[in-house]
């Protein structure tokens, strides 16, 4: 059952999915993110193709692919191509300096290697993702398998919070064969010297701190949407 708040974040999902789509050139290879609000982006992007588009996507998940191939959306792959026109995903934090939290969907290793892979990356959100400070959701932090027991004694040393995501009994495990730790930091002043942090630490693969990726934020508000670009 859907409440009056879930049906209003689904509206400016909505809104910000058609925005996202009609930025969408003929030609264009683009990176597609994971989610809900990408599932609205691919709905609109379907109808653009239905009406005579040409584009062809490489998905960051199997759920992606999943919609996109029933959807109609032709998919392509790094064999193919390695430079995209335009990613476009959502997030699950996003702050004014276009610094982001995502993974909670957890895909954010094959997110963060289209978005790193396109000239531009557009961020789609409702409005409920926008934040002063991010850190009010965990950060999911992706580590080999091997040893994911020490990383979270030493992240826990330092401070931090950390929680095995699991799926039922077992740990929850990615489409690149790795665990998932959801680390509360509590609000994060610095998210770069955050990054740089995990990243220094032997086991962990990638984090869902994004830090100078997005170049374009569409926020729904409402039935419209705001468009911001960085550097504006
Ligand atoms: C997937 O791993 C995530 O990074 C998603 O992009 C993020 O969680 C946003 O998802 P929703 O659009 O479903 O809120």
């Amino acid at each position: 059952m859907i409440d009056d708040s879930e049906l209003a974040r689904n509206t400016e999902k909505k809104a910000a999915g058609r925005a996202a789509a009609d930025m969408v050139e003929d030609g264009m290879v683009l990176g597609l993110g994971t989610g809900s609000t990408v599932d609205f982006f691919l709905r609109a992007l379907a109808e653009r193709i239905r009406d005579g588009l040409d584009v062809r996507g490489v998905p960051s998940s199997e759920r992606t692919a999943m919609r996109c191939r029933d959807l109609g959306i032709e998919l392509t792959d790094f064999k193919a191509t390695d430079t995209f026109d335009l990613t476009i995903d959502g997030a699950d934090e996003i702050d004014s300096a276009f610094q982001m939290i995502k993974g909670r969907g957890g895909a954010l290793l094959r997110e963060k290697i289209v978005a790193a892979s396109a000239q531009k990356v557009v961020i789609i959100v409702d409005s409920t993702k926008l934040v002063d400070r991010l850190g009010s959701v965990a950060v999911p932090v992706e580590v080999v398998r091997f040893g994911h027991e020490r990383v979270v004694r030493r992240l826990e040393t330092q401070g931090v919070k950390c929680a095995l995501r699991m799926a039922g009994d077992i740990p929850y495990t990615t489409e690149n064969g790795h665990y998932y730790l959801d680390c509360d930091f509590g609000l994060i002043a610095n998210p770069p010297a955050i990054q740089a942090r995990l990243m220094a630490t032997a086991g962990v693969v990638e984090t869902g701190l994004f830090v100078g990726m997005c170049n374009v934020l569409i926020i729904g508000r409402g039935e419209e949407t705001v468009v911001k670009r960085r550097g504006n």
